[in-house]
């Protein structure tokens, strides 16, 4: 049994947390769990979300940002996820492909073709089995966000925001079978009540 299960949303959606709360009630059920995020989770993958968020590299093209999450995704399929998956583990990742269709496609504009072919190389055609689309209001997200320390980022404008989500809840709808779209304005127990129950039904089809 081995399920790969990835959370997206906008910065600021809380994702982060619904990540680790999954992570921890499937390991109480007994489960073995690999809970890592993106960019990032290797060493390698971390070294290259700091040259990403950094704000001195303002002058970053779109490209290579593109082609730079795609490097530590790469890495992070190659190193962690898919050994994770071999010995049949649930992944749980927050972030993943779609934020670089969402955010690089959708939102900056590059070709969403270009992004899928550079994704399928960098992954291997490594497919989450099931997404949490944690959906919140750009305002709210942002402003939740601006409690925390802000990075280069944050700064992109809301027009980019909407953008980025409306990318987001159009592969939602495109791909129903995977894509799960939550109200990410509940309290943080319902969004992961909410969670886990789809969780279970996967748990279930596996023989769980
Ligand atoms: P985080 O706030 O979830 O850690 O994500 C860091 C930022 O990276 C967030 O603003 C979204 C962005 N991002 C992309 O633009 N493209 C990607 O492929 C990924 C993984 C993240």
């Amino acid at each position: 049994m081995s399920l790969f299960i990835t959370l997206e949303g906008p910065d600021g959606s809380g994702k982060t947390t619904q990540a680790r709360l999954l992570a921890g009630y499937l390991e109480n059920r007994g489960i073995a769990v690999l809970c890592t995020r993106e960019p990032g989770g290797t060493k390698l993958s971390e070294q290259i979300r700091e040259v990403i968020l950094s704000k001195v590299n303002h002058s970053i093209s779109d490209e290579t940002e593109a082609l730079l999450y795609s490097a530590a995704r790469a890495q992070i399929v190659a190193e962690l996820i898919r050994p994770a998956l071999a010995a049949a583990k649930v992944v749980v990742c927050d972030r993943y492909a779609d934020s670089t269709l969402a955010y690089q496609g959708y939102g900056l504009g590059l070709d969403l073709d270009a992004l899928r072919t550079i994704t399928r190389f960098a992954t291997g055609g490594l497919v989450p089995d099931l997404t949490f689309y944690i959906d919140v209001p750009v305002k709210d997200g942002i402003a939740r966000k601006r409690h925390g320390e802000t990075n280069r980022l944050d700064e992109k404008n809301i027009a980019y925001h909407e953008r980025v989500r409306d990318g987001y809840l159009e592969m939602a709808k495109a791909e129903p079978a995977r894509w799960v779209v939550i109200d990410g304005t509940q309290p943080v127990g319902e969004v992961q009540k909410q969670i886990r129950n789809r969780v279970e039904l996967e748990l279930k089809k596996r023989g769980f």
